[in-house]
């Protein structure tokens, strides 16, 4: 059995930390779920790590459900939360219904995550209705970079702060099981998670939350184009790839590579009957 919203929940009532990681591929979740992440999330940030886009806006159902399955199928235990893609929960609820439904039928995930606060509510009662768990994101919602001008700290000003608090609020009054808080101030992501009975994730929110999340690429020193301040490296795989591949190819061209050990013999015999043969 996967882990459930409901032991989420029971952790933070416990007053344990809940540690959230992305997950792109079978091969990377299987790793992550092997170090006993309980939550990984087919983040839409594959869009910039895996697919090289400059945003999530082009990323597409299709996209998230490939990726979904591959990181359902590298697991068993952790609980997988994917994102909704730009425009597929936007429109009209009836239409995000049947997206998230896609997500879960075809994808196997357990929960789906949205970006926004109150104008979502509506949406996310119908889900929980239809049985689909769902986790908020408000704050710095990635999708929406261009309304907002970039990524940037949100809630700094009294008034936004009192409209994350409120949406934050509204989210959990409309049945989502958990929300995550990206850019905000410290102390606002402390007052945010004391007020609410669900857990806060954060990224980018201090230490106060109840659970951290971060990008998989990001945190193993993988995405190189772009640091965010939020984020610390524990490990240096671009360092570790890049100097790899370097001997390898020094290698095949030394002619170091392969060796016996790495290759596949031929019977004698045969061999001899073979080159008679010619
Ligand atoms: O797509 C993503 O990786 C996310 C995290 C930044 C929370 O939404």
């Amino acid at each position: 059995m996967r882990v459930t919203i409901q032991q989420l929940k029971d952790m933070k009532e416990r007053g344990e930390r809940i540690a959230m990681l992305t997950a792109y591929d079978y091969t990377s979740a299987k790793l992550v779920e092997q170090a006993d992440v309980p939550v990984i999330l087919v983040g839409d940030s594959l869009g910039q790590v895996v697919l090289g886009h400059d945003s999530t806006i082009p990323v597409t159902m299709d996209d998230m459900i490939h990726h979904s399955r591959a990181v359902v199928r590298g697991t068993e235990k952790a609980h997988i939360v994917v994102d909704m893609p730009f425009m597929s929960y936007h429109a009209e609820w009836p239409a995000a219904v049947r997206n998230a439904g896609r997500l879960m039928k075809e994808g196997g995930v357990n929960s789906v995550k949205l970006e926004g606060g109150r104008d979502l509510t509506r949406t996310v009662q119908r889900m929980v209705k239809a049985g689909i768990p769902v986790m908020g994101h408000i704050g710095l919602t990635p999708q929406s970079v261009n309304q907002l001008s970039g990524y940037k700290v949100q809630g700094r000003s009294s008034e936004q702060a009192a409209e994350l608090l409120a949406d934050a609020v509204a989210l959990e009054e409309a049945g989502a099981y958990a929300i995550v808080l990206e850019l905000v101030p410290a102390p606002l992501a402390k007052l945010i998670t004391e007020k609410l009975s669900i857990p806060t994730i954060g990224i980018g929110a201090g230490p106060y939350c109840d659970g951290q999340v971060q990008v998989f690429h990001d945190v193993m020193g993988l995405f190189e184009d772009f640091v965010p301040k939020h984020t610390r490296r524990y490990a240096k795989l671009g360092d570790e790839i890049r100097q790899a591949v370097w001997t390898y190819v020094a290698d095949v061209k030394d002619g170091r590579f392969p060796t016996a050990a790495e290759s596949y013999d031929l019977d004698d015999v045969l061999l001899s009957q073979l080159s008679d043969k010619k």
